[in-house]
């Protein structure tokens, strides 16, 4: 009863600071909030993903395959499988923009073998983190913003994001420099979670970018069935790590099964979506 009172009033203070904070101090917050988690990834290989994870409910029984280090990440791990799947990486020039404490990035170098990977994230701790954690020819890490992207212009087959271009202060700025850095008929794959108010927004900032729609899929049932079977290790870790007084906030950042997260993309009031977009060139069709 405590605890669920304790909910209810850090809970509301989280939402709070998601959504009515004006942009600036809410982009503080999260920005706060990645560095402190990326300074705590040192201590706890479990915070290598921050994202809700995806379990396909109509897998048959069929398991990724997975070595015993990855098996604690399975949700999160298939999240980004899901995304990275939907075209051959083999050979390519792949960026990752937000890429948080890199666990992402190191499984897509690994099962889907681009020729390079250069994951960006503005968290300084994190780069700082990637850096120290991983060394896998190819991989590289990279301190920036997602609105300013440092790199040359044509110089990526494919952009991937994921569960990140929520916290951006401006989405036309990111897609205008996902256009800018990918080649012509390049892949941008994207996925995260919006209200269900901004998705016809969202939609058409997409098509009004140049990006052509090749797959839109929703998949908000996929991650609350992850956040299901994820609960029992994210609570376990909570109550034994998180600070008091961030308790239920950090819950509902990660989405446990008893929290408003939870409820919000079970409600369908938020949205979790993965879209599949190509830059082409303006005619609405791949170029040759
Ligand atoms: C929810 S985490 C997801 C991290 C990672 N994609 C994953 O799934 O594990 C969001 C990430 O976006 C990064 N981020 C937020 N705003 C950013 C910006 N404007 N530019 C670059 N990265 C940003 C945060 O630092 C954080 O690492």
């Amino acid at each position: 009863m405590k605890g669920k009172a304790r909910s209810g009033f850090f809970g509301s203070v989280a939402r709070r600071i998601e959504g009515l904070l004006p942009f600036k101090a809410r982009n503080g917050f999260n920005r706060g909030l990645y560095q402190y988690l990326a300074r705590r990834a040192g201590e706890h290989e479990d915070l290598l993903f921050w994202n809700f994870g995806f379990a396909d409910p109509d897998s048959n029984g069929k398991k990724l395959l997975l070595t015993d280090a990855d098996e604690k990440h399975r949700y999160c791990i298939q999240l980004y499988h899901h995304v990275a799947s939907a075209v051959d990486l083999k050979g390519q020039d792949v960026l990752e923009v937000g890429c948080g404490c890199g666990g992402g990035s190191s499984f897509i170098m690994k099962r889907h073998l681009p020729r390079s990977f250069m994951a960006l994230d503005q968290a300084e701790n994190a780069i700082e983190f990637c850096n120290r954690h991983y060394s896998i020819p190819g991989l590289s890490f990279s301190c920036g913003k997602a609105e300013s992207l440092p790199f040359e212009k044509d110089a990526f087959d494919v952009v991937i994001n994921v569960e990140s271009s929520h916290c951006y202060g401006s989405l036309a700025d990111f897609l205008k420099e996902v256009q800018r850095v990918l080649r012509l008929n390049g892949y941008f794959l994207f996925a995260d979670f919006r209200h269900r108010d901004q998705m016809d927004p969202l939609r058409g900032h997409l098509e009004r970018s140049g990006f052509q729609f090749l797959k839109g899929e929703i998949i908000t049932p996929q991650v609350l069935q992850a956040m299901e079977l994820d609960h029992e290790r994210k609570m376990s870790l909570l109550n034994r790590k998180a600070p008091k007084l961030l308790f239920n906030s950090l819950k509902y950042w990660w989405g446990t099964r008893d929290s408003k997260r939870y409820e919000l993309f079970s409600s369908g009031e938020e949205i979790y979506f993965s879209y599949v977009l190509q830059k082409t060139n303006h005619t609405g069709l791949p170029s040759s």
